[in-house]
């Protein structure tokens, strides 16, 4: 029998949180860190999981429906059920799956998963679909089969990644325009603090934040905040808390359009503003910040970062910094300390690099 073995990265959001679903803007980049999954088909009618981080043994059929699978197992067999209910076919073996992307750190450790066994059952099978169609397959598995009402920016990112480019996405037609973003040229680098929070989007905060998009779109008569120019419509909300969420997705898709023209003409300073005011605005608008990471992400800033933002869905996970090569040590240094001050876990911190984008590494 032949192998498949197809690769493809977790993300970090520079900038543009929440806006995917609602039809906005967002730059993230592919990490380095990636899932590889490595398939071998067999005459059976059962995907068989092993994983080096999770275990060996997980295993559902090819007719799993959703409520049929649990865990993070789920992530592939929602994929293998989207690809059924879209027509393709599917073959039934064994998956060997390592990662070194970070789980539940808000870095996409499940489009990870998604896409690299998307790839490599497409291999298997001989379908042919280009990269949108299968990060709409991916998603769809993650909203319908997992139940996670997440967007498509973090399945998009994994598979346009490129080395030293950041992806600026207009989720209005999913297109993909790359930005440079080598950060070492300019003596600067991309500070990762994992707060070892864990997050989970398949609980209730993620789908209020995102009825609330929804709800207010119906008031304001469109059919997407993305038809939605400039804040002064906000009087028009009747809710306060509803008003509060959609001034985050308007200003957060200005920032994101800011922040491309900025590392456009390698103004890092303005960069490093802009990362800073989403912060504030997913604290104050959209409340999606612990305190944990709230104090992280104001360290990080006082200790000598451009700015600095917490990245993916929220509650948990990561902040990511900005900040001068030189300076990078004292400055992680100093946040992990005010992190044990404040009386929250020691951090996991580390330097990220624009990676390439999931790929099929070889067929056998
Ligand atoms: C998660 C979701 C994405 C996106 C972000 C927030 O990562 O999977 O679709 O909504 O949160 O920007």
């Amino acid at each position: 029998m032949n192998t498949y073995e197809a690769q493809a990265p977790g993300r970090i959001n520079l900038i543009g949180e929440h806006t995917d679903y609602n039809l906005g803007f967002a730059m993230p980049i592919a990490l380095e860190q990636r899932t590889t999954v490595r398939f071998e088909p067999d005459d059976t009618d059962r995907i068989t999981l092993h994983s080096e981080e999770e275990g060996d043994g997980a295993s559902f059929a090819l007719s799993a429906a959703p409520g049929d699978v649990d865990g993070w197992s789920s992530y592939a067999a929602g994929v293998v059920w989207a690809l059924t209910q879209a027509g393709h076919r599917v073959v039934g073996g064994s998956m060997k799956v390592h990662s070194d992307v970070p789980i539940g750190a808000g870095l996409s450790s499940s489009a990870a998963l998604e896409c690299a066994v998307l790839l490599a059952m497409n291999a298997a099978t001989g379908t042919e679909l280009d990269r949108l169609d299968v990060a709409r397959l991916a998603q769809r598995g993650e909203n319908d089969f997992v139940g996670a009402p997440t967007g498509l920016m973090d399945q998009l990112a994994s598979l346009n990644g490129a080395l030293d480019r950041a992806m600026l996405i207009d989720f209005l037609d999913s297109s993909v325009e790359p930005v440079v973003f080598d950060l070492d040229t300019h003596g600067l680098a991309l500070v990762v603090v994992n707060s070892n929070a864990a997050h989970q989007h398949s609980t209730g905060e993620y789908r209020s934040r995102r009825e609330s998009c929804t709800r207010a779109a119906g008031e304001l008569g469109v059919g997407s905040l993305r038809q939605v120019q400039g804040v002064d419509v906000l009087d028009r909300i009747g809710d306060e808390t509803d008003r509060r969420r959609v001034r985050h997705v308007l200003t957060e898709n200005d920032r994101v359009l800011d922040c491309a023209k900025a590392l456009n003409s390698s103004d890092f300073g303005r960069v490093g503003q802009l990362m800073t005011a989403s912060h504030a605005s997913m604290r104050d608008d959209f409340e999606i910040t612990t305190e944990h990471i709230d104090l992280i992400a104001d360290s990080l800033v006082r200790q000598g970062a451009l700015g600095a933002r917490m990245t993916g869905g929220g509650f948990g996970g990561c902040v990511i910094a900005l900040v001068p090569s030189v300076d990078s040590e004292k400055i992680t240094e100093a946040v992990a300390s005010d992190i044990a001050k404040g009386g929250f876990p020691a951090p996991t911190i580390f330097t990220a690099r624009a990676g390439g984008g999931a790929s099929l590494q070889r067929n056998e």
